[in-house]
């Protein structure tokens, strides 16, 4: 399996070919001194967003202070608008870490995306709807004939300035969404609007960011666990800090930790030391958030597709690919699906027939020779390792921020990226033991698969504890 130092060969390619791509390999390479350039400029910029709202990096308060123990019992509600679905769940703490889910599954179309806000909270509204009228038995009815509400912990993946475990506004979107009337507003208040116009019998208790979620789910199984991540559509991290060392923060109870939100998608928005290349610039001056998270449009999901295609058409426009010749499909933005980078990089056949599938039945390219594959291929490998690579960064930064490194400890990551794309993890794995060295085994990184709507339950219920 590629890593880093074995690099795709390209057989029979022509001088100009293989200098064209030798040139943007080069761009693409992240070496480890480079890596470190980042990780400390991550890390000031970690301090610098504690200390003040506002900043890059934003580093919000989720007002979640309570770890969980394992021993919860009790069954909540929970709703996850990530960046592509919208989850809704029941679930069932039972104790010693036992945790059962009934979820449904919704795809957010582009449409709800783009629309007014109140259409995007009515369609929420009417899912949760529908899923309570399918599982009846979890509506109960009081002697009286009144419903009892029901307590529903709100998983928003996008950056909130959170006011309290269950307020908060939103800062800007991302990953694609552009719904008018919801910046700076409320997001659980227009949630809670939403219920009510739909008569649902809902109250919205708590307030988290997906990576908030995930980290508070996988410390359910793992008392040890210190961060969460999200690679996925989006990429961000959250992680438990020390309350004396959020400076910004105007709170005082007898807590000790609170849940720190990063938003690290916004990491370097200024471009100074992230290595972009002229792919990611034509990609952020096309995108509809131009200069907004531009470590995430490295990174995440959404865009990686994107990058390539940008290296496709450029070797295309000189003539070095398919003779030449683009598709339509080719042409149009976001065509090139991540979900083709993964396939093009697990292909291990000889004539790389799946990667012939993609570009000629997907994405209708004429035709296209072996060379042409083998081009492409070493491209998606390019933009796939730089993103792991990038994302092992923020990762050591915050071992090395809550000082970690001798002692590791556990992360809990969900994501398409990280469950699906090839080698995604044994490239941060590998980035990591550049870093770090032997001390990188200790930092115990383990799948968390849907933990986010399960943590946002969590939240609902350790709220409903103080
Ligand atoms: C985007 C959002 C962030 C979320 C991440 C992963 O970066 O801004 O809130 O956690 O995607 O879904």
């Amino acid at each position: 399996s590629i890593i880093r130092d074995e690099i795709y060969p390209i057989d029979g390619a022509s001088d100009a070919q293989l200098s064209a791509i030798d040139g943007i390999a080069k761009d693409f390479d992240l070496t480890v001194e480079k890596l470190s350039e980042i990780i400390k400029h991550f890390c000031n910029e970690m301090d610098k967003g504690l200390a003040k709202s506002g900043m890059t990096v934003p580093m919000i308060p989720s007002f979640v202070t309570g770890i969980p123990t394992g021993n919860e019992v009790g069954t909540f509600l929970a709703l996850d608008l990530g960046g592509t679905n919208l989850r809704i769940c029941e679930i069932n703490f039972e104790g010693k870490g036992v945790i059962k889910v009934k979820q449904q599954k919704h795809k957010v179309t582009e449409d709800l995306k783009a629309g007014p806000a109140y259409q995007l909270f009515d369609f929420i509204a009417e899912c949760v709807d529908k899923f309570l009228s399918e599982f009846k038995e979890f509506v109960t009815v009081q002697p009286e004939g009144v419903h009892e509400k029901l307590k529903l912990g709100f998983t928003f993946s996008f950056p909130v300035e959170q006011t309290a475990i269950n307020k908060g506004t939103l800062i800007k979107w991302t990953k694609g969404f552009t719904c008018s009337d919801a910046e700076n507003k409320d997001v659980v208040f227009m949630l809670q609007e939403a219920m009510k116009r739909k008569n649902v019998p809902v109250i919205v208790t708590a307030l988290v960011n997906d990576t908030v979620g995930t980290l508070l789910s996988h410390s359910y199984k793992d008392p040890n666990t210190l961060i969460g991540i999200i690679y996925g559509t989006g990429t961000n991290g959250a992680y438990f800090e020390d309350i004396h060392k959020i400076k910004k923060l105007k709170f005082s109870d007898d807590s000790k930790k609170m849940i720190i939100n990063i938003e690290w998608g916004a990491f370097d928005s200024e471009k100074k030391v992230l290595p972009l290349t002229m792919f990611d610039n034509k990609l952020d001056r096309e995108s509809n958030n131009p200069h907004y998270q531009i470590f995430e449009k490295m990174i995440s999901g959404m865009y990686l597709g994107e990058i390539t295609r940008n290296i496709l058409l450029h070797l295309i426009d000189r003539m070095l690919l398919f003779n030449g010749y683009s598709s339509k499909d080719l042409n149009r933005q976001y065509s090139f699906e991540t979900e083709y980078l993964s396939t093009i990089e697990a292909d291990e056949t000889q004539a790389l027939d799946d990667t012939k599938k993609v570009l000629e039945e997907l994405l209708n390219i004429p035709s296209t020779t072996l060379i042409d594959r083998q081009i492409v291929k070493r491209a998606c490998q390019m933009v796939g390792l730089r993103a792991a690579r990038l994302s092992s960064a923020s990762l050591a930064a915050i071992i090395i921020h809550c000082e970690k490194v001798k002692c590791g400890s556990s992360v809990g990551i969900d994501g398409s990226l990280f469950e699906f794309y090839p080698h995604f993890s044994a490239r941060i794995k590998k980035a990591l033991q550049e870093l770090f060295g032997a001390d990188a085994d200790k930092i115990k990184i383990s799948l968390a698969r849907d933990g986010s709507g399960v943590g946002a339950a969590l939240a609902a219920m350790l709220a409903a504890q103080k």
